[in-house]
């Protein structure tokens, strides 16, 4: 196999002004739900590259990957300009290791999202393999203001058909709701807000939490949890949080 492989634009979701999704289809190997691909566009005459979590589940053959327009970044600015129908590449398989795979047992799994981060969790929720190993999943989307909390059509099917299991929780920092949480996860971690809110406890002896997003939510979240006892899950030594950090701080 070559290095990229040729994708075509089957789908586009704009939800905000800064915010999309895209559908590709694209002849590339099986994924594990959480990794991410790597989309590519020749720009003046060089390959700029970037990784890009799957939001579809390893079952569904049109890929959808979902990101924001971040400011001077060479291949966002691009990337919004594709129509249905314009081709763009692909890595010919996916990578990382934010996968269940990775995640040891335990009774209840946290997943910790920002902005464009709840796309591998979407991927995860559309296996069986969460379902069948976690009795509650609680799945928390962070943004900045209500119209970011992107697929909600999906999060509605999941918390109907898996009512006892799933919990959904959203924050919005900049705006005021009825409904979300107002402000940033670590601070509801540590006011006791967030466990509160879904009724369960963040504790080593039966939790997982899988963070993802923006560096400086991981990083301050996961002190916050350490300060609790949890520890970093390695291979060789596993713990309870498992992170994926989607730029440098
Ligand atoms: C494992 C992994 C998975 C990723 N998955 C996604 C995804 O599903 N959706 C998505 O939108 N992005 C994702 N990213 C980030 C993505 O790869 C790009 O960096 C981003 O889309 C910007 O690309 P760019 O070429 O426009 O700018 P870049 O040249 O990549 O970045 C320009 C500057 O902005 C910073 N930056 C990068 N991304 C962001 C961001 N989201 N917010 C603020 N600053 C940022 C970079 O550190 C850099 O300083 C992922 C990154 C990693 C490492
Ligand atoms: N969303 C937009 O309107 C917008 C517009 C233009 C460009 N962008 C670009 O896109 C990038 C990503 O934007 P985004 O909206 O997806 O994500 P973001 O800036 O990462 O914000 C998402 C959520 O994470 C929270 N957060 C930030 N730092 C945190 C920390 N240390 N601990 C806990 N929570 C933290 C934010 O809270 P706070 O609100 O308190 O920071 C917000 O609720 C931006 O950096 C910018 O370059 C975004």
């Amino acid at each position: 196999m070559g290095k990229w492989v040729a994708g075509r634009v089957v789908g586009l979701r704009q939800w905000t002004s800064d915010l999309y999704s895209i559908q590709v289809e694209a002849d590339i190997a099986p994924f594990t739900a959480g990794q991410f691909n790597r989309l590519a566009l020749e720009i003046d005459g060089e390959m700029v590259a970037r990784p890009y979590s799957f939001v579809n589940g390893p079952d569904n053959a049109v890929h959808e990957f979902c990101f924001t327009v971040v400011k001077d970044g060479p291949l966002t600015h691009e990337l919004i300009k594709l129509k249905t129908g314009d081709s763009l590449h692909l890595a010919p398989r996916a990578a990382g290791f934010f996968i269940l795979g990775e995640v040891p047992e335990a009774d209840t799994l946290w997943m910790l999202s920002t902005g464009t981060a709840i796309g591998p969790f979407l991927s995860i929720l559309a296996t069986s393999e969460v379902w069948q190993r976690f009795r509650n999943i609680v799945l928390v989307h962070a943004v900045r203001t209500v119209q970011e909390l992107i697929y909600q059509d999906e999060i509605k099917i999941f918390l109907a058909e898996q009512a006892e299991q799933f919990r959904f929780i959203p924050f919005v920092s900049r705006e005021a709701t009825d409904f979300a949480i107002k402000g940033r996860v670590p601070a509801a971690i540590e006011d006791g807000q967030l466990e509160q809110r879904a009724g369960l406890q963040i504790r080593p002896e039966d939790s997982q939490v899988m963070i993802c997003g923006n560096p400086a939510m991981v990083s301050d979240t996961q002190g916050v949890l350490e300060a609790r006892g949890l520890k970093k899950n390695r291979r060789r030594e596993p713990g309870h949080i498992t992170t994926e950090q989607y730029w440098k701080e």
